[in-house]
């Protein structure tokens, strides 16, 4: 619990444990803004938001929604009920802290396995499962904010409506038929609610490492505090926070799916030294005895991968988190 960046950083110089070496600090946290993501609103017509999503999903692996149909007091409510969350008192948050990655519901920091990793990452997360199953779900999430059940219960709801519907959207690009990721592909969401203290020296350590998603797609609302940057041809850009709109980026399992139409592509978190940035990620993923594989490539297409379960992937993708490549290599048929 004394680990929690948020109890231990106020007023105190970076600790050596948190600086990254040279070759994966970020340095110059100026990246450029100009080569922006693309945003895309949903309210156009069918046919050009297929068209951008892919072509989106294609270029950058990510993009950004607005006019999503979730109600922004839905967005704002949540927000602000993350933010006090992680502003209560240490007692308070005390019994959901755990370093067992079994545990469903979790208050915990840095990154998947802060006593094995040789650099500790400046986050603190506390993530639960969402679906299937919101009512079983719900009774693990936290008591306190009281409200907190009640708001979330009603953004999941929101995150959940509008994965499926990026997701039909994506089949009907990729050619598949309607209701291709509806069942078991998309059948768990887990939300992943990180909080980045304000940090000493940002230039020196990271939020997040680089990092693909494990997942279909993740859809993460940024509150209104840059600190995203994804990999896109060499350099790293950042994604500018909206207010008012979600970043989807496509996971590892989603590029698959596609035979490598779609990229899941590496992303990375930096801090900043004047606010704290709470955001909120729901990762959709399939239940735990699917198999993923490239869906029937178009004719004269072969398949890059092989067939797997998504366990098989799970237990392949954790110890390789920071190597996108060789967590990919594992699945694919030999050339
Ligand atoms: C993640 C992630 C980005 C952010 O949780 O996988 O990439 O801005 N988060 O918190
Ligand atoms: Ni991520």
């Amino acid at each position: 619990m004394e680990k929690l960046v948020s109890i231990w950083s106020k007023n105190r110089p970076l600790p050596e444990s948190y600086i990254f070496p040279p070759e994966t600090r970020p340095g110059n946290l100026d990246v450029p803004t100009s080569k922006a993501i693309p945003v895309i609103d949903l309210r156009q017509n069918r046919a050009d938001v297929v068209h951008q999503i892919l072509k989106a999903g294609e270029e950058y692996g990510f993009f950004q929604v607005v006019n999503h149909g979730v109600p922004e007091d839905v967005m704002n409510e949540s927000m602000g009920v993350f933010k006090e969350f992680f502003e209560m008192p240490a007692e308070d948050k005390a019994m959901l802290y755990s370093e067992d990655p079994r545990n469903r519901c979790r208050l915990s920091t840095s990154s998947v396995n802060y006593s094995r990793e040789k650099v500790h990452h400046w986050r603190d997360n506390l993530r639960h499962p969402c679906h299937p199953h919101l009512q079983d779900s719900i009774q693990l999430w936290p008591q306190k904010p009281i409200r907190y059940r009640k708001v979330v219960g009603i953004f999941s709801i929101e995150a959940k409506k509008l994965g499926s519907r990026i997701l039909e959207l994506v089949a009907e690009g990729l050619g598949l038929e309607c209701g291709y990721f509806g069942d078991k592909l998309s059948e768990s969401m887990m939300l992943s609610v990180s909080h980045y203290p304000p940090c000493p020296d940002p230039s020196l350590t990271l939020g997040l490492s680089k990092h693909c998603d494990p997942d279909l797609i993740t859809i993460l609302h940024q509150g209104g505090v840059k600190g995203l940057q994804v990999f896109n041809n060499g350099e790293w850009i950042s994604v500018e926070p909206f207010h008012n709109a979600f970043v989807v980026n496509i996971g590892n399992l989603l590029q698959v799916i596609s035979n490598d139409k779609l990229k899941s592509v590496e992303h990375r978190v930096v801090t900043n030294s004047s606010v704290a940035r709470t955001t909120a990620a729901f990762f959709i993923s399939p239940s735990d005895d699917s198999i993923i594989e490239p869906a029937k490539p178009p004719a004269g297409d072969t398949s890059v991968y092989r067939a797997f379960g998504f366990r098989e992937f799970m237990l392949h993708y954790l110890p390789n988190l920071e190597n996108n490549e060789v967590v990919m290599e594992h699945f694919k048929l030999q050339a």
